[in-house]
């Protein structure tokens, strides 16, 4: 659903004039734009399909394969699967022990980082949302929470779980569980608040919010994934209001197919000190008028096999636009 209330923040991303909502009538009754477009005075328009949004046009990645879908729907809501599966559900599809090991989840756990400057009236953007585990999550603290990512596939599962309130996850499909012939579904029941949560298609260059309009943005393991980390510093900061804040994380798990290796931040990238990438990534905030309020590494377990488990260790940092 695109929320007809939120039309008081959307701006449009090219021109900065307000969108509104463009259908047979229905969104103004029912409160939501299921199918049609929004529109800005200038007549630049997005579609809307099954409640969707579309802002960019999403991009052609593995980030738009199923199984990468479901890995990630396992990886987001791991703590959640461990405790709706039976014991012999997770005893066939769970043969590596990723459910079960270990009790944290990454999604709560950023939470000591950034929850303390939130309250019921921020208006927060999750920026690369993926699947959207930490969106949910900040709608327990927040006022309203937006989803953004150019994924279609990712943001489909986001809303999905949104518009049933329940989460659908097949084990038996990505690397996280027993791939054999057999797949198992479940349906968990969504366990925090939905109703401030929206979702779009979109990316950094295409945010639909006009110049100073949101109090928070958090972006969970994309500054190392997009082309130009100081363009995406820029495009954040343009719609965040002075005094906000913002919320990066990262592996720093560098690739050239999603960024030139003359961007990387620890490896001189921008003329930031070589060597560690968190210092680089301070250096550039500092840089774009941020001061760093706190920092802390959080362990994140993605996937594992019969014979390893992966665990990254994340940069977390909170940025305070001064
Ligand atoms: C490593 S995943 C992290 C997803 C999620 N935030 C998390 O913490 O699990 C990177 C995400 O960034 C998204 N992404 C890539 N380029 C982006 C851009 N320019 N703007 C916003 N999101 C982008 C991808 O589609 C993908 O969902
Ligand atoms: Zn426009």
């Amino acid at each position: 659903m695109v929320q007809t209330r939120l039309e008081t923040v959307l701006a449009c991303p090219h021109c900065g004039t307000a969108l509104q909502s463009k259908d047979a009538g229905t969104a103004a009754l029912k409160g939501e734009l299921l199918e049609g477009e929004l529109v800005c005075e200038k007549h630049h328009t997005f579609p809307v399909k099954d409640g969707i949004a579309a802002f960019c046009v999403p991009l052609k990645n593995k980030y738009e394969e199923e199984i990468f879908g479901q890995f990630y729907l396992q990886t987001h809501y791991r703590d959640w699967i461990a405790k709706a599966a039976s014991k012999d559900q997770l005893a066939t599809f769970d043969l590596p022990g990723f459910f079960t090991r270990g009790d944290s989840s990454y999604y709560t756990d950023l939470f000591t980082i950034f929850g303390g400057v939130l309250s019921k009236a921020s208006t927060v953007v999750d920026l690369g949302c993926s699947v959207g585990r930490l969106t949910f999550e900040c709608a327990r603290h927040a006022g309203q929470v937006i989803g953004i990512d150019p994924s279609q596939l990712h943001i489909r599962h986001a809303r999905d779980i949104l518009r049933t309130k329940e989460l659908h996850v097949t084990l038996g499909q990505s690397q996280n569980a027993y791939a054999g012939e057999k797949t198992l579904t479940l349906h968990i029941p969504v366990m925090i608040p939905t109703r401030n949560v929206e979702f779009f298609v979109g990316d950094d260059a295409s945010l639909p919010f006009a110049d100073a309009s949101i109090d928070m943005i958090i972006s969970s393991a994309v500054i190392d994934r997009v082309l130009d980390a100081e363009v995406f510093i820029r495009h954040c900061s343009r719609i965040l209001k002075p005094h906000g804040h913002i919320l990066l994380t990262a592996p720093f798990n560098w690739q050239e197919i999603f960024t030139p290796p003359e961007k990387w931040l620890g490896k001189g990238g921008y003329g930031t000190p070589n060597g560690s990438p968190e210092k680089a990534l301070d250096a550039l905030m500092k840089c774009h008028g941020y001061r760093r309020i706190r920092a802390q590494n959080i362990p994140w377990q993605t996937h594992c096999d019969q014979r390893y488990f992966f665990m990254w260790s994340i940069y977390a940092a909170l940025f305070q636009k001064i």
